[in-house]
């Protein structure tokens, strides 16, 4: 299991905004609304918005997310130590924790959603918003930042037109920032999913997300 937050050791939550670009960067996580509740604003509109049918499509949305994790919910919820297990398998198949699912934890497992909340904000393999195809993370450690590792990073940001963290908008590539990936005789060094791309310069770059590109 990948381990804690780099930094939060000690303290449960630091939030993370929602990664995507072009989506609001709030970072009071736990207020941000679920589509259903987006939709539903003040609830004076509901009428309206059904009548123009938004809100059953994120209803159908949703109830679409529900019934993928209802039966791994059913298989893990009376099991002991069985959270984290159950909010692996669910990222699995859903590529990250929606709110709504972390709610239907919460409730089937008869447990706070803050200890839910806690859980998946503290470790750093749960993600919170939906992810790129492609993850690339850009080594920022001592090798790779001597050797040009900021000129790479900056490089990917523009090709991308993402700044650290961020999501492309067709969730084609997120870009990361990570400390020493363990190839500082390569540095500097970028991964791409589980592919090692090393002594980098910046005009490598193109070539490398264009592969990644066409490949989706
Ligand atoms: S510092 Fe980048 S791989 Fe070690």
């Amino acid at each position: 299991m990948t381990g804690p937050k780099a930094g939060l050791e000690d303290k449960p939550s630091q939030n993370k905004g929602t990664g995507i670009k072009g989506l609001s960067n709030s970072n009071d996580w736990r207020d941000r609304k679920t589509p259903l509740q987006r939709a539903r604003g003040d609830g004076s509109k509901m009428e309206g918005l059904v009548h123009h049918g938004k809100v059953p499509q994120a209803a159908e949305r949703q109830s679409g997310v529900q019934d993928k994790v209802k039966p791994i919910i059913e298989r893990w919820k009376d099991k002991d130590g069985a959270l984290i297990p159950l909010l692996q398998e669910i990222q699995d198949h859903l590529g990250y924790l929606p709110r709504e699912v972390l709610e239907e934890i919460a409730r089937a497992m008869k447990i706070s959603l803050a200890k839910v909340l806690g859980i998946v904000t503290f470790y750093a393999q749960f993600h919170t918003q939906p992810r790129g195809k492609n993850i690339i993370r850009v080594c920022m450690g001592t090798a790779c930042h001597v050797r040009g590792g900021a000129d790479v990073m900056g490089k990917l940001q523009e090709e991308l037109d993402l700044k650290n963290g961020e999501t492309t908008p067709d969730l084609a590539f997120t870009l990361e920032s990570v400390a020493c990936i363990g190839a500082c005789g390569l540095a500097p060094v970028i991964t791409v999913n589980n592919e090692t791309h090393g002594r980098l310069k910046p005009e490598d770059i193109p070539g490398i997300v264009g592969k990644y590109r066409n490949s989706i």
